[in-house]
């Protein structure tokens, strides 16, 4: 038997073959399982509408539980002969079942197979991705928790501005990962619709049950017409990829900060020992690599991005250039995984100096301070501004307990006096409810 659905006899030629079929037996390793659920909601609503009968279905779809097992045993994997992984289902379906396994694409085309395998993989991704974002912000959290009062300077344009704390800093990243979780669930309810039903991207001519399809996989509602859910394709992978891209660019804005952090310039801040690594002439160093490469892996994130806007730039209608999509969507989404967890890590195993931290905050960075002060008292801010303008200078002496006093003032809501830790543990909790939610419907 031919290794291709699509063989009506005349030989394909071997290097087109290999140039179209690409990667794709290596990636639909991914999609193998959300194919195979898939294809049993395909067979079962075939039955509903009588296009199978309901005992070939019962063996579609019983068959199609012990190839999970073998997927997920390990014992299933595709290689270079097949040219993707629903080819290789079907293949195995027919072996196994004869004629009925040839029975099972009525009514479907694989440009709907794959669409429907790539959202329910993407569902579970970014709902997995949610759930570390909220990882990231409780170790933020937690940082915050323990260094709420423990001063260091703010910084704008990288020059000393005003004192801030740990907890503010740390806090304000938490914050941040919160956010990027709901972002990411935001993007799967993107993928939350179920194409099936759209074929080659035109409908087909049998009533199929569409809705009940999408009922039994989970999805919240149907991608109603063909034609959109066919060109969504490549659209959707940039909504997913610019929710993942927030929780990267965060933790790499934290990884940024530490590179700083950790310089003996700064000196604020120590990676243990194990998250180190060292030089190959230098005995005496220890680096961040661990930081540098979190850093570096949004910009994967950023390529992906790229990337998939590109391939986005069709025509309507499917096109092989869709398949190139995939590549790009996992890479960014392992990366991602990568990404938080290492900022997990590192959050988790800070060593904090804090009399240096301490030393930072320089009696001239009290300076906004005393202009609110003078202000308060009834001079006009403009003129307080100029007033300690003319006083101030460039002190570089250490502001001392002023600087524990400058951060207890400040009061207003979130800010280094009055954080609102509380608040963020409970937007945190709330996050991870919606997360658990969504996982139940899947
Ligand atoms: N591997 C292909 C993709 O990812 C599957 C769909 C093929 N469809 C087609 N009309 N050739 O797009």
């Amino acid at each position: 038997m031919a290794n291709r659905l699509w063989d009506k006899g005349g030989a394909a030629d071997a290097a087109m073959l290999r140039f179209t079929a690409r990667d794709d037996y290596v990636l639909d390793e991914n999609l193998l399982v959300y194919d195979v659920a898939a294809s049993a909601a395909h067979a079962r609503g075939l039955a509903r509408i009588g296009a199978l009968e309901a005992g070939e279905a019962d063996a579609i779809v019983a068959a199609l539980a012990t190839l999970r097992a073998e997927i997920e045993a390990g014992h299933f994997g595709l290689s270079s002969d097949h040219e993707d992984g629903h080819t290789a289902i079907e293949l195995w379906l027919t072996d196994r079942l004869g004629d009925l396994g040839k029975k099972v694409h009525l009514g479907r085309s694989r440009n709907d197979q794959v669409l429907v395998a790539m959202r329910l993989y993407e569902r579970a991704e970014l709902a997995d991705l949610a759930e570390l974002a909220a990882a990231a912000a409780k170790s933020c959290l937690d940082l915050a928790t323990r260094e709420a009062s423990t001063v260091m300077p703010g910084y704008t344009h990288l020059q000393r501005a005003v004192p801030q704390t740990v907890g503010h800093w740390a806090a304000g990243f938490a914050e941040g990962f919160i956010e990027s979780g709901r972002i990411l669930l935001g993007a799967r309810d993107a993928c939350d619709a179920s194409p099936l039903g759209a074929a080659a991207g035109y409908g087909v001519n049998l009533p199929l049950d569409r809705e009940g399809v999408a009922h039994e996989l989970g999805f919240g509602r149907v991608a109603l017409n063909p034609l959109w859910s066919q060109t969504s394709r490549g659209m959707t992978e940039v909504v997913a990829l610019s929710a993942v891209w927030h929780a990267v660019a965060l933790a790499r804005r934290l990884a940024w900060d530490l590179s700083l952090f950790t310089t003996a310039e700064f000196g604020f801040v120590r990676l243990p020992v194990e998250l180190t690594t060292g030089s190959s002439i230098m005995p005496n160093k220890r680096n961040p690599d661990i930081v540098e490469l979190t850093r570096a892996s949004c910009s994967v994130v950023e390529g992906a991005l790229v990337e998939l806007m590109s391939l986005s730039s069709l025509p309507s209608g499917y096109h092989r250039d869709l398949q190139l999509t995939k590549g790009p969507t996992m890479r960014a989404f392992a990366e991602a995984r990568g990404i938080l967890s290492a900022a997990i890590q590192v959050v988790g195993g800070l060593e904090l100096v804090r009399d240096r931290m301490k030393d930072a905050v320089t009696e001239d960075t009290l300076a906004t301070d005393r202009a609110v002060e003078l202000a308060r008292s009834g001079l006009p801010f403009r003129e307080a501004y100029r007033k300690v303008a003319a006083e101030v200078g460039s002190s570089e002496q250490p502001a001392g307990e002023r600087a524990e006093a400058s951060v207890r003032a400040r009061t207003s809501l979130g800010a280094a006096g009055n954080l609102g830790l509380d608040r963020l543990s409970a937007s945190l909790e709330r996050l991870r409810e919606e997360i658990s939610r969504s996982a139940t419907s899947a």
